[in-house]
């Protein structure tokens, strides 16, 4: 063969086509050695995707997979591909017939080695589409390394595949050029942030993964200890404890690429494991951290998708600023569409259903739909259903059809329990043109923030307003600290126990804890919650005061959190940090909408990992070893 005639032999059967390949085992270690040290891999002297108009007149050597292929004026086309992209490859009988006969026997995803001549591809038949599009390589030589089975679905095409058929066969999906493409981005943004830390002089320290348990308001996932019968690690949710401890420890900036586990409800955007940026720095304030985070951001697109726009200065919203004008914490600023709050002029209205909910402290608000007054009945149902769905009891619409706010030119049902007045009130409110339609819900005031966020966020898809290619970056700050559970009758961390109150609310601690401001932030971009952090506790006093509030007693906070809490008494500097997830961020960059796409082998709906069947049941011995026994005894029967 061209490049390392001597380190393998071939032989070629024509009966089945298939060759057989025994590698001479020193030149095998030596290739290795080649490979760790970067250079050219094994069986091939190019990649496919790397071949340009200055390789022509080059014999070559490629190796990768049949993409597609196609016989035309007898001769096989043959598109091969490999990690760098693909080439095609023309296997001419005149050329040699033994490599036309075995390019006879080729199906899509067998695994081959060509040599060939790299040539000009002939006038009018070049593909612009693709990198290599003005060659190909005329086949001298071809041998199958392996032959594959029919796949499930197709490689080359980027149709819809069933999710369980993509998880089960993870290792094909992972093929498709978007799925590849998508890791080689997640690749390049956790390079980028290793490179951008480390020039900040942060350094990445890992932590365990066998830990005690951190809440961060998931359940834990447990592993029994063989050597301490009856006692479990727990995964960690966060390294939320353990990087605190290493400000304590001196390290003053601290970053990590973590792994995370929760066991929680999945979603688009949530994983059972899943990986954070996750970093910690000592003698800061929130300017700190959300400036790093927005040079952070901004050079992070320029460098790896520089045709994506950052809106900047990334804007900053309160949290009650974010749930009054856009129902929810995690806005997305692409589009408009604000919410709008009717409330002082419902309660004057003749319809029951404003009145109520005014009267028992709810709150009738909208948002205002450009170009949708044509909306028909069947549609205008429609958007009830959903409103239903987003948990409304229901949803009024107002068509504004014409020139003016004038009782004849808006179609609602609503419309006749209003005065002239109140619906040109309301037209102001929302500064309506013809053509726009209202959505109004009227309900308590947290399901009608989240019937209209979802809505809004509905309708823009619909409208199809949303530029793909923005990022539209924003910092929510000033959430509560403590949230009050009616179900368990106490109160909880907003985010988590470890968030400082802002200072001057360390008085209303005794006396309205509802009110005290935390020096939480969040990052959001495009509806999406990419990160959050704080300033932290950093005095034993104060961190103790906060988890008894929480209803921790002595001997629980000693039990959850003595180690941190005697930490804090041997000189914790102030310190805070925040947490990126990584899954989100490369998913939004990508253009994906679920973040199964940008990780290589996720779980599904039900956190089960279908390629390897994981969880799975395990013999009675193991569970013998942990000293375990299954309640249901049925159970443990494999
Ligand atoms: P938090 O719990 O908000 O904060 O997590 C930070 C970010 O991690 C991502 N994330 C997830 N991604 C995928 N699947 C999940 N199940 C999942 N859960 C969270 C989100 C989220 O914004 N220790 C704190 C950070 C700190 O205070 O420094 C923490 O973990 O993008």
């Amino acid at each position: 063969m061209a490049l390392y005639p001597s380190a393998y032999t071939l032989s070629w059967s024509e009966g089945n086509n298939i060759s057989s390949l025994h590698l001479n085992r020193e030149l095998f270690i030596s290739y290795n050695h080649r490979i760790n040290s970067a250079e050219i891999p094994l069986l091939k002297s190019h990649s496919c995707g790397e071949l340009r108009e200055k390789h022509v007149g080059q014999t070559v050597t490629l190796a990768g997979w049949v993409h597609r292929r196609r016989d035309h004026g007898g001769m096989a086309f043959i598109d091969l591909r490999d990690s760098a992209g693909i080439v095609q490859v023309v296997f001419n009988p005149r050329t040699s017939e033994k490599a036309y006969c075995i390019a006879d026997s080729l199906r899509n995803e067998y695994v081959i080695q060509v040599t060939g001549e790299v040539v000009p591809r002939p006038a009018g038949t070049q593909n612009p589409k693709l990198a290599t599009g003005a060659l190909e390589v005329t086949a001298n030589e071809a041998t199958i390394l392996n032959p594959a089975k029919t796949p499930p679905f197709y490689i080359n095409d980027d149709v819809e595949v069933e999710e369980s058929l993509c998880l089960k066969h993870r290792y094909l999906y992972l093929r498709r050029a978007r799925t590849k493409d998508n890791l080689v981005l997640r690749h390049r943004v956790v390079k980028f942030f290793r490179d951008f830390f480390d020039a900040k002089g942060f350094i990445e320290i890992e932590t365990p993964i066998l830990i005690k348990s951190t809440p961060e308001g998931a359940r834990d996932y447990l592993v029994p200890s063989r050597l301490n019968p009856g006692k479990f690690y727990a995964l960690p949710q966060s390294p939320q404890q353990l990087k605190q401890i290493l400000m304590v420890a001196g390290f003053e900036k601290y970053f990590q690429m973590a792994r995370c586990f929760r066991d929680e409800d999945l979603r688009a955007d949530r994983q059972p494991e899943f990986t954070q940026l996750d970093l910690e720095m000592s003698f800061v304030d929130e300017e700190d951290i959300l400036g790093l985070m927005e040079e952070l951001f901004t050079s992070l697109v320029e460098t790896v998708k520089p045709e994506m726009q950052v809106l900047k200065p990334f804007p900053r919203l309160s949290y009650n600023e974010a749930l009054e004008h856009y129902g929810t914490d995690k806005p997305d600023l692409r589009f408009g569409m604000e919410l709008k709050d009717i409330s002082d002029i419902a309660a004057h209205t003749d319809f029951d259903v404003f009145r109520g909910v005014v009267e028992t402290g709810g709150k009738v608000k909208g948002i205002c739909v450009p170009q949708c007054a044509h909306y028909t009945r069947h549609q205008l149902d429609e958007l009830v259903n959903l409103a239903k769905g987003f948990g409304a009891e229901g949803l009024a619409t107002m068509a504004f059809t014409g020139g003016s706010s004038s009782l004849d030119k808006v179609k609602s049902a609503v419309a006749k329990y209003l005065t002239q007045g109140q619906l040109e009130g309301i037209g102001a409110r929302f500064e309506t043109k013809p053509g726009d339609l209202l959505l109004i819900v009227a309900d308590k005031e947290e399901v009608t923030n989240k019937a209209l966020s979802e809505l809004r966020q509905e309708m823009a898809g619909r409208l199809d307003t949303t530029d793909a290619n923005l990022l539209a970056f924003a910092f929510i700050v000033d959430f509560p600290l403590l949230e009050w559970n009616a179900a368990t009758n106490r109160w909880e961390s907003t985010h988590h126990p470890f968030t400082a109150p802002r200072q001057e609310d360390l008085v209303l601690l005794d006396t309205e804890p509802s009110r005290v401001t935390a020096r939480h932030y969040d990052v959001v971009c495009n509806g999406c919650e990419l990160g959050s952090g704080s300033i932290r506790n950093h005095e034993r006093k104060l961190q103790e005061k906060v988890f008894g509030l929480l209803g921790y007693s002595e001997e629980e906070m000693e039990n959850r959190f003595g180690t941190l809490l005697r930490a804090m008494e041997y000189g914790a500097p102030p310190h805070g940090g925040i947490a990126i997830g990584l899954d989100r961020l490369v998913m939004l960059l990508a253009g994906e909408q679920t973040i199964r796409e940008v990780i290589a082998f996720p779980k599904n709906q039900n956190a089960a990992d279908v390629m390897f069947d994981a969880p799975s049941q395990v013999p009675e011995e193991q569970l013998d070893e942990l000293n375990l026994r299954l309640k249901d005894e049925e159970a443990i029967k494999i």
